[in-house]
């Protein structure tokens, strides 16, 4: 059975997503909305999508679609996603799910009082590296884990203009990166962040939002960990590692692959051994596709949940909330885990 999209925006994620979703196995991209007909004219006529919107509420009438892919501001995202469940269609979200925890339970609460699914874009959970790392963490292959850290750093010589305006990002690097690998550390690790301590970048005059974090997180198996994000470093890497009391796992260039791709490789050393598996690149955007339309059919929760959003958002605010306050954070009562 075929599962009909639709989706908000005409941007840069828009393009790979497009082309994610008509690649995805019994999936049908239906429409696109824009706020301004002739560029979502031109976006249709390159993606070949049948019809176009300029008013949500219009779209929501259409009874092909089932679910709405919201990519628009970060500050947009609640309100959209309630508007499209109340219309009873599934929401596929963007990360992050919304600036702050509040909106995300708002999001959660809306989903399940319509009783539509609600999905989260982090598709780095799709990565079979990282599925791999998380099976083994499971399975106590590591031991008794010790420390993980994970860190992510680009040059962004160029970001939407709606990152200026502080009501539509919500936040910098932390937003637009950041999130992804605070999400596959607890992802990997199955367990939660209970406390963090974070030094938040400088905010240069030009740009009006963050633009390096750097914190230490303590998870509720007692583990450590360090994650680093900046925008401002040309020549970084996107390493993860997972350290256990036994063995420990390095992933390299496992998140390089900003638009959807896999690859990489996954090395696990333990005494003098070193094992190294490889990765074919894929498109993580088009599994994240076909996990969320199976989560559909079948009636199970997606790989990323409201809730795995919702506790990013919890962790995101008390870094920012830590850098403000120069002192460690708590996170009161964990969201509970994916
Ligand atoms: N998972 C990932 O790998 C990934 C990658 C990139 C971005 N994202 C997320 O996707 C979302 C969009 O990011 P993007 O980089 O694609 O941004 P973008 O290129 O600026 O696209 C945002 C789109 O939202 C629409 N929009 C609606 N109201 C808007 C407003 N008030 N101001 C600006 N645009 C508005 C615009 O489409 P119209 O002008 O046609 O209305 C615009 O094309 C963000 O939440 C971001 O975090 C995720």
């Amino acid at each position: 059975m075929t599962i009909g999209w639709a989706m908000i925006g005409t941007g840069r994620v828009h393009r790979q997503m497009a082309k994610a979703i008509k690649a995805a196995k019994d999936t049908e991209l239906i429409a696109v909305l824009s706020r301004d007909r002739a560029r979502a004219d031109t976006f249709v006529e390159k993606y070949g999508i049948a019809k176009t919107y300029d008013s949500l509420d219009e779209m929501l009438q259409d009874p092909k679609i089932e679910v709405v892919y919201i990519a628009s501001p970060n500050g947009l995202h609640a309100r959209q996603t309630i508007r499209v469940a109340e219309s009873k269609k599934h929401v596929f979200c963007e990360k992050p799910m919304a600036p702050t925890p509040k909106e995300c339970r708002s999001m959660i609460e809306s989903c399940k009082a319509h009783g539509v699914k609600l999905g989260i874009g982090l598709q780095f959970r799709q990565h079979p590296a990282h599925i791999k790392m998380r099976e083994m963490v499971a399975s106590g292959e590591l031991g008794r884990l010790v420390f993980a850290s994970a860190q992510v750093e680009i040059l962004a010589t160029w970001v939407p203009g709606w990152y200026y305006d502080p009501e539509l990002s919500g936040g910098g690097v932390m937003y637009m990166v950041g999130v992804h690998r605070l999400d596959l550390l607890r992802f990997i690790l199955g367990c939660e962040v209970e406390e963090v301590s974070a030094f938040i970048g400088e905010q240069p005059p030009d740009r009006p939002f963050e633009d390096t974090v750097a914190a230490v997180l303590r998870f509720t198996n007692q583990a450590y960990g360090t994650i680093h994000f900046s925008m401002n470093i040309p020549q970084g890497t996107s390493h993860l590692e997972v350290h256990g009391s036994q063995a420990s796992l390095f992933a390299i260039d496992t998140t390089s692959q900003w638009w959807g791709g896999g690859g990489g490789e996954l090395l696990m050393k333990s005494d003098k051994i070193t094992t190294r598996f490889e990765f074919q690149k894929t498109d993580l955007y088009k599994d994240e596709i076909e996990d969320f339309n199976r989560c559909i059919r079948e009636n199970r929760e997606p790989m990323a949940t409201g809730m795995d959003g919702l506790r990013n958002a919890e962790i995101s605010v008390a870094m920012f909330e830590s850098g403000r306050q120069g002192k460690k954070i708590s996170i009161e009562s964990p969201a509970k885990s994916s």
